[in-house]
């Protein structure tokens, strides 16, 4: 033990000009990414409310803060452990296909047209945030709606200095925001040009949505006057949602994932999400010892890399387990894992190709005195999703439909190969790279973890898990370290800028087609003991951790 501490000290490369996006609490703490969701959260938790407010209220606030990543337009994942019962609940909230969709519905002249998956009202797939928040507080929540979205609606009416990541979206999408009404009149100036960081943002039209959701936001949002306005708004932009697509959306509590690894177990979200492939993953790198390798060394990376390709060649199979049977019994057992490893060592090596632009989605962790804990992923997509917002309402909607199978073999904005599993259908959930993660020791939770940023979710996840358990890092260590990202298709090993010089280029001569990009999306990790609740936001998308 002693000498595999003493590696991971020399080999962790200097931390010195990281902002420290750390914390460390007794009772209550709250890791988003934004100081804002952080503190809206924090200021559930010290209000008396349990995890699960306080996820449902940092999510809203991120909603409002990230505004381009997620919000009411989008859906999410949420994994909650109860310590009353000592069971995980997974709650999808995911958003659905609408009932006139078909699986040909991108399709022009027998081509795939990508474009039509990604921007405009087609793209629209059904909103499940609100009913998932509403399912959530309802079952295991301790307050209402009102008192939990308080702090979103203050944010949004009062203002909220603008981010450094929301203003780079801003700034980086200004083209097309200045195309819808909506989304100009409320992220740009006047003058059409983009705010600066700090500059205050105002989001006045969904504070007053927000409010009018009551204290029934599903019945309010789901039925009724925003059904229709939603309906309405998105049909006239050329989409095919209808009333009816919202008054049947129903958001569904499923039976979370679990694998033993080193003696802890693992517990994740299941299909139509993938944090199977997190388990997987974890299931091949098992018998590695990877502690004694010493952290991000170059057999490490080596070993990460091919478990990473073999996880994403697995994810074609994953899909809405309500359409397709996912073999997940099979994917998990020992002989398929044990194949999977073999496969690993025997790969054949690709050319590097250009990794895709995503910060969207975004993820967050509330842990309480009474020790529940809630992990919590949402999203409207890709950057500012559709690019549409209802003017009336302030909603962002999401472009959730490009997380389908356009066509079978066509890649999506993530360049995530399209598989049948994946194809469309009416009422179908797309498949999703959200994993919120929480892991247990002797029956009780030790680490929560969950990130943001499409694919590189999956694997941003299992570097923190194994930062923590192989390496005994803490939070914030693992948030500051380089991570790595490969996902098969393209087979390209994305490497973060700040890897040393010397390690990429052990990566190269061992014949990795390597590419070094700026971040790999962001990853916020807690460590969790009784009194003790450590954790770390990701500096990379302005994450905080607020504990106390
Ligand atoms: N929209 C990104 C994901 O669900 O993976």
């Amino acid at each position: 033990m002693a000498v595999a501490v003493l590696l991971v000290v020399r080999a962790a490369p200097s931390r010195a000009a990281a902002a420290d996006t750390s914390a460390q609490g007794r009772h209550g703490m709250v890791v988003a990414e934004t100081p804002e969701a952080s503190a809206a959260g924090v200021e559930i938790l010290r209000s008396g409310g349990n995890a699960v407010d306080a996820a449902c209220a940092a999510a809203l606030a991120t909603g409002v803060t990230h505004a381009a990543s997620c919000g009411i337009g989008g859906g999410g994942f949420m994994l909650i452990y109860l310590s009353s019962t000592g069971k995980f609940y997974a709650l999808d909230y995911r958003e659905r296909a609408p009932l006139k969709a078909t699986a040909t519905m991108f399709l022009r002249d027998g081509k795939p047209d990508e474009s039509l998956a990604r921007d405009g009202a087609l793209a629209i797939a059904v909103p499940g945030e609100i009913a998932g928040i509403d399912a959530a507080l309802r079952r295991y929540g301790t307050m209402n709606f009102q008192k939990v979205a308080a702090p979103a609606i203050r944010l949004a009416r009062d203002g909220f200095p603008l981010g450094d990541h929301l203003a780079r979206e801003i700034a980086m999408m200004r083209e097309q925001l200045a195309r819808d009404p909506g989304l100009s009149s409320v992220f740009l100036k006047p003058d059409g040009s983009a705010p600066k960081p700090g500059d205050l943002v105002f989001e006045k039209t969904l504070a007053d949505t927000l409010q009018k959701l009551g204290n029934k936001p599903d019945d309010n949002f789901y039925q009724g006057p925003i059904a229709d306005e939603l309906a309405q708004f998105i049909q006239s932009h050329g989409g095919i949602i209808t009333a009816e697509d919202f008054a049947s959306y129903d958001p569904v509590w499923r039976e979370p994932l679990h694998r033993a690894y080193q003696g802890y177990e693992v517990y994740t979200m299941p299909p139509p999400s993938s944090g199977g492939v997190v388990l997987e993953m974890l299931g091949m790198l098992e018998p590695g010892h990877l502690g004694g390798l010493g952290v991000n060394s170059p057999p490490y990376l080596a070993r990460m890399i091919e478990v990473m390709r073999e996880g994403f060649i697995d994810r074609e199979q994953y899909g809405d387990p309500d359409f397709v049977k996912v073999p997940i019994v099979e994917l998990l057992s020992p002989q398929h894992i044990n194949q999977e490893r073999e496969r690993a060592l025997h790969h054949k090596m690709g050319h590097p190709a250009e990794p895709a632009h995503d910060h969207g989605t975004a993820n967050l962790i509330a842990a309480d005195a009474e020790g529940n804990v809630v992990v919590l992923t949402t999203t409207i997509n890709t950057s500012f999703g559709s690019k549409l917002m209802d003017p009336k309402l302030g909603i962002i909607l999401n472009n959730e439909m490009d997380d389908f199978a356009v066509a079978p073999g066509v890649p999506n904005a993530f360049h995530l190969q399209g598989a049948t599993a994946n194809e469309i259908a009416p009422g179908k959930r797309p498949l999703s790279s959200m994993a919120p993660t929480i892991v247990v020791r002797r029956g009780n939770p030790v680490i929560a973890a969950g990130g943001s940023g499409g694919p590189t979710i999956l694997t941003g996840v299992l570097q923190a898990l194994i930062d923590v358990i192989d390496f005994h890092l803490g939070p914030r260590a693992s948030v500051d370290l380089p991570r790595v990202h490969e996902q098969a298709a393209p087979d390209t090993v994305f490497i973060e800028e700040k890897m040393p010089a010397k390690t990429v280029n052990a990566l190269k001569q061992m014949g990795y087609p390597v590419k070094t990009v700026p971040k790999l999306g962001a990853v916020g990790v807690m460590t969790i003991a009784p009194g003790n609740l450590r954790g770390a936001g990701d500096p990379r998308k302005g994450g905080l951790a607020i504990g106390y």
